[in-house]
């Protein structure tokens, strides 16, 4: 049995740094930013209780194989499953399945590092006191103001995607865990206290109800995209989770650790809804405001408070971390896996990759300005229905990219590391790597990967194409 593999690109110290880095992949932009406004446009309620379910039957069990597998190969997510599939008897060919995630990991990349860079931007705008005292339109105008302009954005873009790279070219063994052991803490931290300032602008009851309550008839429509970014939101399936189980001390107890990061990642997503709609709603903005919201919502709340200024520097400076400790964790993958194959130096890997991203990242910034009016899948009456995916009446590239990124191929991803692990690797593999004492508890987990996982993926895209 090889279960005492070693990883070429070193490994995390002890269990509490694999937490640390799988929570700073995982918390991100995805919770704060984006959660937000796909609970607006997916009308509230709804969206968020698909999404709570599909984190605990789906998101939950995809996690735990994508970690075990990374744990027993302590490889890239490619050579890993060519590794095990051939212990197993199977075919190498399950690694083309990996080579597709490690991709859609870059492509998630190019726009990921474009929002990133709005943070940084709003830190320095932040700080210069440009939102002192704004009014909702004006905060509103302010934003487009931002993505009007190319050049601002792929300055932004830049800066972004070169911090991410710099960790990247190091090793990110070596480079996060200096970062985030009072980052993220610190994160949380911040997201209590604007919670606490929702709670005094009198609209706190309004915005939970619009996160709780739910209508029943629109729970079918945000199927796909909840389970999307339940995915998005836990970082997996694309192999990002995979790489750092690889460095994970053996011996560590995985399912417990998994679930923890699982649970932290959504509590995040959680506080930043209930923090963010009261705002929304007691400065008239609208909920379905799209990609804008955060960067709407908060200014004005901060704009409009003593010590706003200091607070919201400090906020954008943590979520720019937060996204940061993310994007780190999209590059990964694709990196670790060409050095393992070319013996390329890793800083060499790094910097042709980041910049094949950072290219296709342009198109996500001109998405918000020159590109604003093409429009790709465009019917004649302005709806187009792709094979019935849903009436997605004109994206644009970002659109495009995110569609494509996290509405099928994390989805498939993640389809494919469960059915790895329940049906390939089997039962004493698993076993073996999960490490979880009580019979009853692995028998569950090993059901959800085995079965409900599996079945709920092509449930839901069987929704999607029938609806
Ligand atoms: N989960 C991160 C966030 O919420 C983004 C992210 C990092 C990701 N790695 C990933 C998304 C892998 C999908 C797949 O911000």
């Amino acid at each position: 049995m090889s279960t005492d593999k070693v990883s070429v690109h070193g490994g995390w110290a002890s269990r509490w740094v694999f937490v640390l880095a799988a929570t700073g992949s995982a918390v991100g932009l995805g919770s704060i930013w984006k959660f937000p406004y796909m609970v607006g446009m997916y009308g509230g309620g709804a969206f968020v209780l698909v999404f709570l379910a599909c984190i605990a039957l789906i998101g939950l069990p995809v996690m735990l194989a994508e970690t075990l597998i990374g744990r027993r190969a302590r490889q890239s997510p490619a050579n890993a499953l060519k590794v095990l599939a051939l212990e197993a008897g199977h075919s190498a060919r399950w690694s083309w399945w990996a080579f597709a995630g490690m991709i859609t990991a870059l492509l998630i990349l190019s726009f990921y590092s474009v929002v990133g860079g709005w943070s940084l931007d709003y830190i320095i705008d932040m700080g210069h006191g440009d939102f002192q005292g704004v009014t909702s339109d004006q905060v509103g105008a302010y934003f487009g103001k931002v993505v009007a302009d190319p050049w601002r954005l792929t300055f932004w873009h830049t800066l972004f995607m070169v911090l991410s790279a710099v960790v990247i070219a190091r090793g990110v063994v070596a480079g996060l865990e200096r970062s985030l052991r009072i980052m993220m803490p610190l994160l949380f931290v911040m997201l209590l206290v604007l919670l606490g300032y929702s709670m005094t602008t009198g609209h706190f009851m309004q915005g939970v109800h619009f996160m709780f309550d739910f209508n029943s008839e629109r729970l079918l429509e945000g199927l796909l995209p909840a389970m999307g970014h339940a995915f998005f939101s836990l970082s997996v399936g694309v192999g990002s989770i995979m790489i750092y189980g690889a460095y994970m001390p053996k011996g560590a107890s995985l399912s417990g650790t998994v679930v923890g990061v699982a649970l932290l990642d959504t509590f995040v997503s959680l506080v930043a809804g209930m923090a963010l709609f009261p705002i929304v709603f007691a400065a008239g903005l609208s909920p379905s405001e799209g990609p804008g919201l955060m960067f709407v919502s908060l200014p004005f709340a901060f704009g409009n408070v003593a010590f706003g200024q200091l607070m919201g520097v400090v906020f954008f400076v943590l979520v720019a971390i937060a996204a940061w400790s993310s994007a780190i964790s999209l590059l990964e993958p694709m990196v670790a896996y060409l050095v393992e194959r070319t013996k390329v130096r890793r800083a060499w890997v790094t910097f042709w990759l980041a910049f094949s991203c950072w290219f296709v990242g342009l198109g996500t910034v001109f998405s918000f300005n020159i590109w604003q009016q093409a429009k790709f899948f465009v019917s004649e009456g302005g709806v187009f229905h792709l094979y019935r995916w849903g009436a997605i009446s004109g994206l644009d590239f970002f659109g495009v990219i995110d569609f494509f990124t996290s509405r099928i191929m994390l989805p498939l991803g993640g389809l494919c590391f469960v059915v790895f692990a329940g049906w390939v690797m089997g039962r004493e593999a698993v076993r073996d790597e999960l490490s979880i004492r009580s019979p009853v508890m692995f028998a569950l987990a090993f059901f959800l990967m085995r079965y409900i996982a599996p079945i709920g993926i092509l449930v839901v895209f069987a929704a999607q194409l029938w609806k």
